[in-house]
């Protein structure tokens, strides 16, 4: 009798107490919002797993699954979301399916990759980082999310604002290069740009920043490689960028492919709670990246996909993009107690709290306006934009005078695989658009006014990637009677991109030796190319007059390229990332360490290449402009600071050459000595600006202790006392210092 009552008094007393806990834990996650609150109420586990379950359609493919029978998935509320699916008529009927047919009516939410345009397409990202130019960057960003808007979608899987040092890696195209300020001012404006302040107007996305964490940092740069580094580095050089992001209000995470420090980002309780939810403060939702919470059983880190969920929805992960682990498989976890309700409830509040944000619960339809879809797609002012934007996203890395073209130029040869080339000119990840309606850099010329006085030949002379030189002879004919050859060449757009890494970073098949050969007549070639990540170009800067990078620069670029062959447009674009002399030099970046042996030409015993040098062919920050600048050394308004004090550092810039131009400033800092090693530059502050011919402008950057911070020996952030060299001028070359001693 007394065990009897033992046992009925310690149940009761053990109810009390897990009610009193799981009040307690609901109370944590709770939002305040009574609607979402009633809603999850009501919420049957099945469709609490389907909120949490984003299903691509069959309309495209962007990995290597597809999955059938996601419309009755939607009817029995088993998918939230879909992505690889857009156009009005498209969404509205998935979305009536919600809406009529499931029992619970909750709105789907409509996602695809619109990385740098929807139909009207931009330069690629690496492309448009590389105008330094952060409006046009947000503008860009702003017109992508308003046509995807208006094609009735709710969320865009970008900005990609992975940091990377290997242009082997395919998707260097789709970020902003290798520099953690330059890219987390990038990542800014572009959150600024497709979400804005507020959906009032459905003219803007959800932001989706990725691919969280690390993903840019592959061994050998081979897509999905293991990763492996210090935290220092992940958090000063890699995290950056992604908390610029959530900074800029970014609602939605993306996990990557990879490992960091031995757990897939997808399982990584560090990266996704620790670092995401408890430091960042970051509120919106995480969602996978295509079946990556499946691979982490190929990675090695559970036995099944039951186990996979289990450790991604412990880690934070809230939404499964296409593995259908949470679907199908995760509740095993609450039969074992590994996970609870509340880790469901929370992840399903975060997701329901995006689609209240959006007004899909007032209107469920307020993206799919099918009048709407018509006047905004492709509208002529977004190709005016866009016409801009890949003007300021080309570099001229070479110009010995055949650039602008000469007004005693009569007869040009336009040739080359790319000349007359609209398909490749999207670049991959183009969403909606189409080559049809890119302008070829031929098109471009031949309408531009100048051409009318001039003689425009066309010969192709060879393929992109093939063996056969069969067309050089027409070439070299034409080449003969012409003043000036214009030359296209450069990579097919799906030699960059996912899983298109390479070892070989050149200019394939025989393009090159097409280049040779012309060049060798003796006439100007001026050398376009056209690719989505650094090349080795020595062979091109070496037997060409003038050399333009123009990456793929979307649905203007022959126009965009026509402005600056012409002189409409004086190029003002600094290159993003370092272009490699020889794939031998990779990874090879500007804010290096000096270590114990720094590079001596004159001695042995130091830290060089005995074939090749250390320096890249162009450094970062590299491009040239039709005209020249002139920097005077920089000043500080005080040398000496302390405590919370700051320092104006100015310079005088002058054009001194014989066009007006844009010029980008570029202010870079080297902490002599730190308690651990420092890099020999870091960029700290840029400012594009414009100068008539002749015409001087002082600029000045505020520099405050924090941007001299760093994780100090004990992975304490702080600012330490001593020398710094300021240095401030065009390219990350720059010998143009100043410097200062901070106290504390
Ligand atoms: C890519 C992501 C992309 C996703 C959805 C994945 O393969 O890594 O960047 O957003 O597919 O298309």
């Amino acid at each position: 009798m007394n065990r009897i009552f033992s046992v009925i008094f310690w149940a009761t007393i053990l109810s009390i107490l897990s009610c009193s806990t799981k009040t307690r834990v609901i109370q944590k996650y709770t939002t305040t919002d009574p609607f979402i609150e009633g809603l999850i109420s009501k919420m049957t586990l099945d469709e609490k797993l389907g909120q949490m379950t984003l299903f691509t359609t069959d309309w495209e493919s962007t990995g290597p699954t597809i999955r059938g029978g996601y419309e009755d998935d939607i009817r029995k509320g088993r998918c939230g979301a879909l992505f690889n699916s857009h156009t009005v008529a498209f969404t509205t009927r998935l979305q009536k399916i919600a809406m009529e047919e499931s029992r619970l009516k909750i709105p789907l939410l409509f996602g695809y990759d619109v990385i740098h345009g929807y139909k009207t397409v931009f330069p690629i990202p690496l492309g448009e980082a590389a105008s330094w130019d952060l409006d046009a960057i947000e503008k860009s960003a702003y017109i992508m999310a308003k046509e995807g808007a208006a094609a009735g979608l709710h969320w865009t899987f970008a900005p990609m604002v992975d940091i990377t040092r290997d242009p082997r890696w395919g998707r260097v195209m789709e970020g902003a290069g290798e520099d953690t300020y330059l890219g987390s001012e990038i990542a800014k404006a572009r959150v600024r740009g497709i979400q804005g302040n507020s959906f009032d107007k459905a003219d803007r996305l959800i932001a989706c920043v990725k691919h969280f964490a690390a993903y840019g940092a592959p061994f050998g740069g081979r897509d999905y490689n293991t990763v492996d580094m210090s935290e220092r580095m992940l958090r000063e050089v890699f995290l950056p960028p992604y908390k610029a992001a959530i900074d800029a209000g970014a609602l939605t995470v993306m996990t990557s492919f990879n490992e960091y420090d031995g757990v897939p980002a997808s399982g990584s309780k560090f990266l996704l709670t620790d670092i995401l939810r408890n430091e960042w403060k970051f509120d919106g939702f995480v969602v996978t990246d295509y079946t990556s919470m499946n691979e982490m059983v190929a990675h090695g880190v559970v036995a099944d996909e039951a186990d996979a969920g289990i450790l991604a929805l412990q880690a934070g992960v809230d939404m499964d993009m296409q593995g259908a682990i949470y679907q199908e498989k995760i509740k095993k976890g609450l039969k074992t107690g590994e996970i609870t309700m509340e880790h469901i409830d929370r992840s399903v509040r975060n997701i329901l709290k995006i689609k209240k944000k959006l007004g899909l619960f007032e209107d469920p339809y307020r993206f799919s306006n099918p009048d709407r879809e018509r006047q905004t797609i492709m509208n002529p002012e977004h190709l005016t934009i866009a016409r801009d934007v890949a003007r300021k996203s080309v570099v001229l890395l070479k110009n010995n005078g055949a650039l602008p073209i000469p007004a005693k130029v009569r007869k040009i040869l336009v040739a080359g695989p790319l000349a007359d080339d609209k398909d490749n000119l999207t670049g991959v990840w183009s969403a909606s658009g189409e080559g049809r309606h890119c302008v070829s850099l031929l098109e471009g010329i031949k309408s531009h006014p100048a051409s009318g006085a001039i003689e425009i030949t066309h010969v192709k002379g060879c393929d992109i990637d093939s063996d056969n030189k069969s067309g050089f002879d027409e070439a070299l004919r034409a080449a003969a009677g012409a003043d000036l050859i214009v030359l296209a060449i450069g990579e097919h757009k799906d030699m960059s991109g996912e899983a298109a890494s390479k070892a070989m970073i050149r200019i394939p098949g025989v393009q090159e030796a097409l280049l040779e050969a012309l060049s060798a007549t003796g006439k100007p070639v001026v050398t376009i190319v056209m690719n989505g990540r650094p090349l080795v170009l020595s062979k091109v800067h070496e037997k060409s007059a003038a050399v333009l990078e123009a990456w793929w620069l979307g649905t203007q670029a022959g126009n965009a390229l026509a402005d600056i062959l012409f002189g409409d447009y004086n190029p003002s674009g600094k290159l993003p990332i370092s272009f490699p002399m020889h794939e031998g030099q990779i990874p090879v970046f500007y804010s290096h360490k000096n270590t114990g042996r720094p590079f001596d030409p004159n001695s042995k015993w130091n830290t060089k290449y005995l074939d090749l040098p250390n320096d890249p062919l162009y450094a970062f920050g590299y491009g040239l402009s039709y005209t020249t600048f002139s920097y005077s050394l920089p000043g500080a308004d005080r040398t000496d600071f302390s405590g919370s004090q700051s320092v104006s550092i100015s310079v005088d810039v002058k054009n001194t050459g014989n066009y007006d131009g844009e010029e980008v400033v570029q202010l870079y800092v080297r902490d002599l000595v730190g308690s651990v090693t420092r890099p020999v530059k870091e960029l700290k502050g840029f400012r594009k600006i414009f100068l008539k011919k002749g015409e001087s402008k002082t600029v000045r950057f505020t520099l405050t202790p924090a941007d001299l911070a760093f994780y100090d020996r004990n992975m304490h952030w702080v600012t330490e006392p001593g020398e710094f060299d300021i240095f401030v001028g065009s390219d990350s070359n720059t010998q143009n210092k100043i410097r200062i001693r901070y106290s504390k």
